[in-house]
């Protein structure tokens, strides 16, 4: 089982940040202007990189950024919206689709990708293209994805201080690294000793409106995709008006749940009230709650650092049940299903 190579991506993660920070985005002069609306429109691993910089934006712009995972753009887009087209094979039908669209409203465009017919596409329609360095899964791929994301609105005078924060989140990811890579056993190693909890359990991640929801959708993504079995997400406060409700049967379902509880330091204090009387309603019911800390300053920092967890614990979580972390073969046969008879 070649395991190798999602494991040399995700000891490379924080590299990948240090990689775009040198790089830059460089933008022609034309995109300096003011934007009505920013929509990230990708699919997968490309779009979670556009729900990163929306929950961002929401704490540091004034403009509102939209993610767009679909093969339509929204109505409101024109020429006062700026649109990122996210896609690190760059061969996305959904992402192609809505590129084409947005192209035609005449919305200022920049494209963000590996290469493949996105590039092409964009280069041709004299569009900028932010190239990245290519040959990861994309979902592995998650700093050469976000990070350019980020420093477009720095660059554009949208937000302040990304460089900074991205800085940031190489020092965290660098310690979060040395404490959870193959080399720590558990239950030193936290991400490891996840595994070992959520094995033959179905994990339940909960996280907290834009401060770790989008890591909490992650650690969902990543266990599907490394470890090939479910997962589910929630986030507080919307989760105390619904999912609470639903935990008395059946009892033996419930029974094998692990919940993960995602904390930030900056959660909102009634949230993290909410989140203590949650799991005195829950703890006799699931199997376990864990808890796992965000470690760092910045939001950015912060957020990678409970995403480098997950990542791990669901490559450890593949390992616990001998399954190649790498391969998507079931996302390969949709695609190819799709692209029959186009
Ligand atoms: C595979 C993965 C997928 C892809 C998605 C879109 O590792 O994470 O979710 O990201 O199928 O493909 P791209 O990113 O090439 O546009």
């Amino acid at each position: 089982m070649t395991v190798e190579k999602m494991a040399e991506y995700l000891y490379g993660l924080p590299e990948q940040f240090a990689v775009i920070l040198q790089q830059g985005v460089n933008l022609p002069a034309k995109y300096q202007r003011s934007y009505h609306n920013i929509v990230v429109t990708g699919l997968g691993g490309s779009a979670i990189g556009g729900d990163i910089l929306r929950t961002y934006a929401m704490q540091k712009a004034q403009v509102p950024v939209l993610v767009n995972r679909d093969y339509d753009i929204p109505e409101f887009v024109n020429g006062d919206s700026l649109v990122l087209a996210v896609s690190y094979s760059g061969n996305t039908e959904e992402t192609l689709s809505s590129y084409q669209q947005a192209y035609q409203k005449g919305a200022a465009i920049i494209a963000v990708t590996g290469g493949g017919k996105l590039a092409d596409m964009a280069q041709k329609d004299g569009c900028a293209v932010v190239k990245i360095p290519g040959g990861l899964s994309p979902r592995a791929a998650t700093g050469y994805l976000f990070a350019p994301l980020a420093l477009i609105l720095e660059e554009l005078g949208i937000l302040q201080g990304a460089a900074n924060d991205l800085e940031e989140t190489v020092q965290v990811l660098r310690n979060v690294r040395d404490a959870i890579y193959p080399g720590i056993d558990s239950p030193v190693n936290q991400a490891r000793q996840l595994a070992r909890e959520i094995k033959g359990n179905i994990p339940v991640i909960w996280g907290s409106t834009v401060r770790t929801e989008t890591v909490a959708m992650r650690w969902k993504t990543q266990i599907n995709e490394n470890a090939k079995s479910p997962a589910y997400f929630s986030i507080f406060p919307e989760l105390n008006h619904n999912e609470i409700v639903g935990f008395e049967a059946p009892a033996d379902l419930i029974a094998r749940l692990v919940v993960i509880i995602l904390r930030d330091p900056a959660d909102h204090g009634q949230v993290k009230k909410r989140m203590e009387i949650s799991k005195g309603i829950i703890k006799d019911k699931v199997k376990k709650i864990i808890e796992v800390e965000a470690r760092g300053e910045s939001f950015l920092a912060k957020f990678y650092s409970l995403v480098y967890v997950g990542d791990y614990a669901s490559f450890y979580l593949a390992l616990e049940y001998g399954i190649n972390p790498t391969p998507v073969k079931t996302i390969d046969f949709l695609k190819a299903e799709l692209a029959k008879g186009v």
